[in-house]
């Protein structure tokens, strides 16, 4: 009786953790397609305004455009363009871009938060 009690704790501690497994359909991957990124248009306003001086292929901003161009991702396949969304991601919660001695000469560089929303929606999957 006792290892039955005993195998029925397990087997449901193991649903449990099962559950809590994130799965492949989870609403925070974000939704692009196989072929290309395809950024949506109203990120793409925000983008051109707040972020794609730096990063395209044509940017004076040497480091900038080494480190993201937005051309580029739009037309990148999925896994590549899901890596560079994450590092996204990353520097919109970290507020690290625009960059902070970019912001002291040109503050109205910086974010609104309706367009922090807008872009991490889209880059991490997250409902605003
Ligand atoms: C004034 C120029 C400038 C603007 C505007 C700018 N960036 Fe950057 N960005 C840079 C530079 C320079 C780097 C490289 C930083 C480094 O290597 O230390 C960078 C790096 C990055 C990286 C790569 C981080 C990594 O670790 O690989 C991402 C992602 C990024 N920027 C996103 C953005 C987003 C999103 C915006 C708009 C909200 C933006 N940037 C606006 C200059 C800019």
């Amino acid at each position: 009786m006792k290892k039955l009690a005993l195998f029925s704790a397990f087997g449901f501690a193991l649903i449990l953790f099962l559950q809590a497994m994130p799965k492949n359909d989870s609403p925070l991957q974000p939704e692009i397609s196989d072929e290309a990124a395809q950024i949506p248009e109203n990120v793409m306003a925000v983008v051109q305004q707040k972020c794609y001086g730096c990063h395209n292929a044509e940017s004076k901003n040497e480091k900038g455009k080494e480190k993201l161009d937005w051309d580029e991702l739009n037309a990148a396949k999925k896994s590549k363009a899901l890596a560079t969304m994450k590092k996204i991601t990353e520097v919109l919660e970290g507020d690290e871009m625009p960059p902070e001695k970019f912001l002291e000469r040109k503050p109205e560089g910086k974010l609104t938060d309706e367009e922090k929303a807008t872009l991490l929606a889209w880059s991490s999957g997250k409902k605003k």
